[in-house]
């Protein structure tokens, strides 16, 4: 039975990740959760497997070596999938330290820990064990409109502080395979929606925004690109590059699945509008009235794409959510949560388990 150390866990895509793992294997892995608890991080989304056996939570940060290190004594961990990090580029723009922080320094630590655990006396490492790094296709920086994709080998330009400091992450991982061999994957995704993401972000910040009636804020001009893929294919993503993947490769992630920002919002209206029953009154509350147009981000990168031709012609794996059939599965989560909403836009979900995991 395998262990796995995965980082950030609490978090949107890291939650995904562990309902994804548990339903393929069922209970034939072992899954330790390590998270601090930031506003990003939320035990509500794993409510459904707290209790099992085979589950661990842990209430720590990653920059904190002791409690990383002790995790490894304790325990005989085989895979270590490192999603942790600060990872909202406005956030970061506003305070760009903690970025430098938790997504540079906490993978440091996480990747010592994981050396000083796995390594042999003559330098080489215990058989079977594997690092998962967690990265963007943010690092690559800006596409012009059309024409260009990102590849493995496209070089890093990251533009904003969250994507500086996943570019000094990712160096670090390949640092570690260079110069020591270490066991490990980098994969880069492109931007992820679906259940239980955090409402700061575009997708699921416009249903909540929609179905309040509240104005529905877009940055710029709308026509900015990214390459959306839904969450669940991403965890596949990364459980078939640990499982399949060569070592020491970088694979790109992506939906193959290009839109402007404002393309986005007029389709999750439209779908809103269809898949809210009539005598619904939130009905009447969604319109394309409620788009606005705000001042741009600072440094806006232009376009995202990602060429996912290594991860399809070497592991096999394709997207196979469309984004059709993924933004209404998105939206019907987020019918059928509405408390998860609720707790999370009025900081409940906050209080109720920073009491819980501090022990009052
Ligand atoms: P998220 O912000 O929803 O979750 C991050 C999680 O990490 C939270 O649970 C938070 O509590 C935890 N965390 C933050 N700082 C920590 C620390 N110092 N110690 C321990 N835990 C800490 O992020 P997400 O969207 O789920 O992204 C997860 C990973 O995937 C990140 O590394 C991100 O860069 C990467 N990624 C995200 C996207 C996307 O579209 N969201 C796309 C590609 C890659
Ligand atoms: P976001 O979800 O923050 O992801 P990222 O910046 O990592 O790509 O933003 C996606 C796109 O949507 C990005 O081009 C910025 C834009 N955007 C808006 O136009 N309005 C908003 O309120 C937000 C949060 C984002």
């Amino acid at each position: 039975m395998k262990t796995y150390l995965v980082t950030g866990g609490a978090g949107f895509i890291g939650s995904n990740y562990i309902h994804y793992m548990f339903k393929k294997y069922g209970n034939n892995i072992k899954i330790i959760n390590v998270d601090a608890l930031t506003y990003a991080g939320n035990p509500e989304n794993l409510k459904e497997v707290e209790n099992k056996d085979n589950y661990e939570f842990i209430r720590a940060d990653i920059c904190d070596k002791e409690a990383i290190s002790k995790i490894f004594e304790n325990n005989d961990i085989d895979r270590v999938v490192h999603f942790a990090a600060e990872s909202h580029v406005d956030r970061s723009i506003r305070n760009p330290e903690v970025f430098v922080q938790t997504n540079v320094l906490g993978t440091a630590v996480m990747l010592n820990c994981a050396k000083s655990a796995w390594e042999l006396e003559d330098g080489s490492f215990k058989p079977d064990k594997k690092f998962l790094h967690v990265s963007t296709d943010e690092v690559y920086g800006s596409l012009e409109e059309d024409g260009e994709y990102f590849y493995e080998t496209t070089p890093y330009a990251p533009h904003s502080p969250y994507s500086a400091s996943k570019a000094g992450s990712d160096m670090l991982v390949k640092a570690y395979m260079d110069t020591y061999h270490f066991p490990a994957n980098i994969t880069n995704c492109s931007n992820n929606y679906g259940p239980y993401q955090f409402p700061e972000k575009l997708i699921p910040l416009i249903i909540n925004n929609a179905l309040q009636g509240k104005n529905l804020p877009v940055y710029g001009d709308g026509k900015n690109v990214r390459d959306w893929l839904y969450v669940e294919d991403h965890a596949k993503a990364i459980d078939m590059v640990q499982e399949k993947g060569k070592l020491f490769e970088t694979y790109n992630v992506g939906g193959h699945n290009e839109k402007q920002n404002i393309e986005i919002i007029n389709i999750i209206i439209e779908t809103l509008q269809e898949m809210l029953p009539e005598n619904d009154p939130r009905k009447k509350l969604v319109s394309k009235d409620l788009i606005t147009y705000v001042e741009d981000r600072k440094g806006h990168d232009r376009r995202y794409a990602i060429a996912p031709d290594k991860i399809k012609a070497e592991i096999g794996w394709e997207p196979e959510i469309m984004f059709k059939e993924g933004i209404r599965l998105t939206i019907q989560w987020f019918f059928e949560n509405e408390d998860w909403m609720k707790n999370v836009t009025s900081g409940e979900y906050q209080k109720y388990y920073t009491d819980m995991y501090s022990g009052k």
